[in-house]
């Protein structure tokens, strides 16, 4: 349902409440989406993004309701991951002689996805569009997150159209924060930040910088996914300063898999270590925990520790993606530690900690190995482990 932001300006895009995987496989959507797209009707008819091609058709149809597509003489594509350029090509047809404006990366990768002859124009930042009375201005922002990835901003409105920065995987009946459930809302916008925005944290702090020295002023911030931030808009900003400075809580995170229970009951007894120094943590078991929601646990604590047993003189496969994401992510400020049953080989622990070592989570104490199930002394030697942990989460933290 197309809704009205301001005077002529509309949200035109589409909720996706059904999907559960994104980015292919890779990310969990437990909420769905949406896929946000805004029509901005002056003497120039503008349409910021798109939507993900399965959705192009519908999508062209709803926002008829507002305006003719062949009548469109400005389309902004931010971005170029198909989730928002891929209802470029059935859009063009309808307008094929309206400009494309991209980034200078976007001049790139839009080319680089559809390869058609569109009528792209390049704009840096500071660029100016007028449009009749208003004018938009462009803002790349390169790794947030994609290298073309580029802010617009409809003046003198005030509403800032940042693409993917600031939003949510979050399908919900209406569009703006004020009307979202905060705790769902919170929880979605920070499971973005961490899963799709952490390696960037230095180019997303640097670039609130640069965008709050600009002094313009900010009515709505209008992501391409989920809610609308209308209702004290720079609250999201403030959010992701914190989260840019990576600053964990003084809290743990227990990643482990098991085979026979040797290193489960070994992980609960690192988190009685961390209890008994009053550390709260998570014990997150990985091969029936969703990848996603356990890296959230992972960012907000202070140390990391991860558990296997050793198996083909390696790992447990489920551990191998988290300990992909540890190093991908380039989480901060974080301390580790590991443990692992064996039965013969245990070259476990230490591959954990090489790991580790590779992610700049300096080891808070050497790990335990246990042989076969654990004994009372191997149990105890992960409890020490616990306190370890947690002396060195309270001192760091
Ligand atoms: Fe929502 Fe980077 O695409």
């Amino acid at each position: 349902m197309i809704t009205q932001l301001a005077e002529n300006v509309f949200w035109a895009g589409i909720v996706d409440w059904a999907i559960r995987r994104f980015h292919g496989r890779e990310l969990s959507t437990h909420r769905g989406t949406t896929y946000n797209s805004y029509l901005i009707l002056d003497e120039k008819k503008v349409l910021v993004d798109t939507v993900w091609e399965p959705f192009a058709q519908e999508w062209l149809d709803s926002f008829r309701q507002v305006i003719d597509p062949a009548k469109i003489d400005v389309v902004v594509a931010n971005h170029s991951e198909p989730d928002h350029s891929g209802a470029l090509p059935l859009l063009m047809q309808a307008c094929p002689n309206a400009a494309v404006i991209v980034s200078k990366r976007g001049a790139e990768s839009i080319p680089g996805h559809y390869h058609r002859k569109w009528n792209l124009k390049a704009v840096g930042t500071g660029e100016r569009l007028p449009i009749g009375r208003r004018e938009l201005v462009f803002i790349e922002a390169p790794m947030l997150h994609w290298p073309d990835s580029m802010f617009t901003y409809l003046a003198p409105d005030g509403i800032l159209m940042p693409n993917d920065a600031f939003g949510q995987h979050y399908a919900a009946p209406f569009r703006f924060n004020d009307q979202a459930d905060q705790e769902e809302l919170y929880e979605e916008a920070l499971k973005y930040y961490v899963n799709i925005l952490t390696p960037f944290s230095t180019q997303v702090a640097r670039k609130i910088d640069e965008l709050l020295a600009l002094n313009l002023p900010v009515t709505a911030i209008a992501p391409s996914h989920g809610v609308i931030w209308r209702k004290d808009p720079l609250q999201i900003v403030r959010h992701y300063q914190e989260w840019a400075a990576q600053k964990p809580q003084r809290r743990a995170a227990i990643l482990y898999d098991t085979m026979w229970q040797a290193t489960r009951r070994m992980a609960e007894a690192v988190g009685d270590g961390l209890a008994a120094e009053g550390v709260p943590y998570k014990v997150v078991h990985a091969a029936v925990t969703d990848r996603n929601d356990a890296l959230v646990e992972v960012f907000r604590a202070k140390a990391v520790i991860v558990g296997s047993p050793t198996l083909n003189n390696g790992l447990l496969p489920s551990i191998m993606p988290l300990l992909e994401d540890l190093k991908g992510l380039r989480f901060k400020n974080k301390v580790g530690a590991a443990f692992g049953s064996y039965g013969w080989s245990g070259e476990g622990v230490k591959l954990i900690e090489q790991h580790l070592a590779a992610c700049r989570m300096p080891p808070a104490a050497p790990g335990v190995l246990a042989k076969w199930q654990p004994t009372a002394d191997d149990l105890e030697k992960c409890r020490a482990l616990g306190r370890a942990v947690a002396a060195a989460v309270l001192k760091n933290g």
